[in-house]
């Protein structure tokens, strides 16, 4: 979830941020206070809080799609009590990860009524806890409410319930088996097996689907923080997009973007929202690229570790995509020898236009979903590796 604020929010340049994780974008905005009429209130003051700082106005910031939670039917209403139960006490051995908003615990419930289960019944979930140090954990907890709360698509991970109890809020999903694209990309650990080329393929078209869902919607939705941690993975390795904490509704009334504070994460952020705050729906679409960039080379968006130039991995990698011999050194050995030139250079195409510096040069993300859904299918024997490009 967006965390933009608070203990997790980090200098870029520092190496002390949460480890393997990206580091966030935050302009300084204004105040605010809500109360749930239950005694509960959060205070959001984000002043001095962050080190991050762009030359982008803090418009008006209705992150939400109102201030209040909507009434959203599907959704079952936990108590605290509750989810102390389905996770036995928040134990340590029930964490399933950590980001900015909190700590994310598997837990058990009913599979039909979802009611709060004993240890190892029912159906799995994962129940993520606000930290009590989120400032902004109200508003993206209430974002993620409003706006997932009421979508439903095979590519975003389902929203099952929350808490909003004394002091205490609490969201509850499906259970992502594989947990996130980052951990899959960057953590090089033994449990985890290297994703194929075809895998990843199959991710970025599952994470086009989802977004370009969003952009089609009725209500065309930005979704503004996507990165490689907020890709989760099922069994078969079919992509949901989380955390909707700093979704926004897209432009309306002719309008090509709207104005917001600037948030999201490092290396992941489109330049024109960075440089003026002006968010468009091709924002997304360059967040889109900079995954794509990920998955091919196997390298972080940034990574304040690597020699000065190529810490930005868009700033060091665009300008290879066209030439195939500079690029093939950089991809992902792990998946040498698994992708035909043919494909590999439509998708260096594809990286490129969703990286380009004006928006509107930029596919959309239906074109993009267009694009990719073929390669899929082109499972060409591949003619080269990495030690032999054939050029
Ligand atoms: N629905 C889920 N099913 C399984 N694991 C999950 C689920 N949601 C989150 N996780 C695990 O918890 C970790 C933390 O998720 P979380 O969304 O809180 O933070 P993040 O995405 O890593 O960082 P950020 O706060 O910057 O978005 C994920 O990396 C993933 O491993
Ligand atoms: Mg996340």
């Amino acid at each position: 979830m967006g965390n933009c604020f608070g203990s997790q929010t980090v200098d870029p340049n520092s190496s002390s941020s949460k480890p393997n994780s990206s580091t966030r974008l935050y302009t300084p905005g204004t105040s605010s206070n809500y109360s749930n009429g239950g005694g509960f209130s959060a205070t959001s003051s984000s002043a001095g809080l962050t080190h991050f700082s762009a030359a982008a106005s803090a418009a008006s910031d209705d992150t939400c799609l109102t201030r209040d939670i909507l009434p959203t039917p599907n959704l079952k209403i936990y108590s605290f009590h509750d989810l102390k139960n389905a996770t036995r006490n928040f134990k340590s051995d029930m964490v399933l990860g950590m980001g900015g908003f909190g700590t994310v615990f598997k837990g058990w419930v009913d599979e039909k009524t979802l009611a709060p289960a004993k240890f190892g019944t029912g159906m799995m979930v994962a129940i993520k806890k606000l930290n009590s140090e989120s400032i902004q954990g109200f508003e993206e907890w209430q974002a993620e409410v409003n706006f997932l709360g009421r979508l439903s698509h095979a590519n975003l991970v389902k929203l099952l319930g929350y808490c909003w109890d004394v002091n205490e809020l609490l969201l509850v999903y499906e259970f992502m088996q594989k947990g996130s694209l980052e951990n899959h990309l960057f953590r090089r650990i033994s449990v985890i097996q290297p994703l194929s080329w075809d895998i990843r393929l199959k991710i970025a078209i599952g994470a086009a689907r989802g977004l370009a869902f969003l952009h089609s919607s009725d209500k065309l939705i930005i979704y503004r923080d996507f990165k490689a941690s907020n890709i989760l993975l099922d069994e078969n390795y079919n992509a949901k997009i989380s955390d909707f904490g700093l979704a926004k509704l897209g432009p309306s009334g002719g309008k090509t973007h709207v104005t917001t504070r600037v948030m999201g994460t490092y290396g992941y952020a489109a330049p024109e929202y960075i440089a003026s705050g002006h968010l468009y729906v091709k924002s997304d679409v360059y967040g889109f690229g900079v995954v794509l960039l990920e998955m091919l080379t196997g390298l972080r968006a940034l990574d304040t570790k690597r020699p000065n130039g190529k810490q930005n991995l868009v700033d060091w990698v665009k300008p290879l995509l066209s030439h195939r011999r500079k690029l093939i050194p950089i991809l992902d050995a792990r998946m040498d020898g698994q992708y035909s030139s043919k494909v590999l250079s439509q998708v260096s195409q594809l990286t490129l236009r969703c990286l380009e510096e004006d928006p509107r040069k930029r596919p959309s993300m239906k074109e993009v979903v267009e694009l990719l859904e073929p390669m899929e299918a082109m499972k060409e024997k591949p003619k080269e590796s990495k030690n032999r490009p054939m050029l």
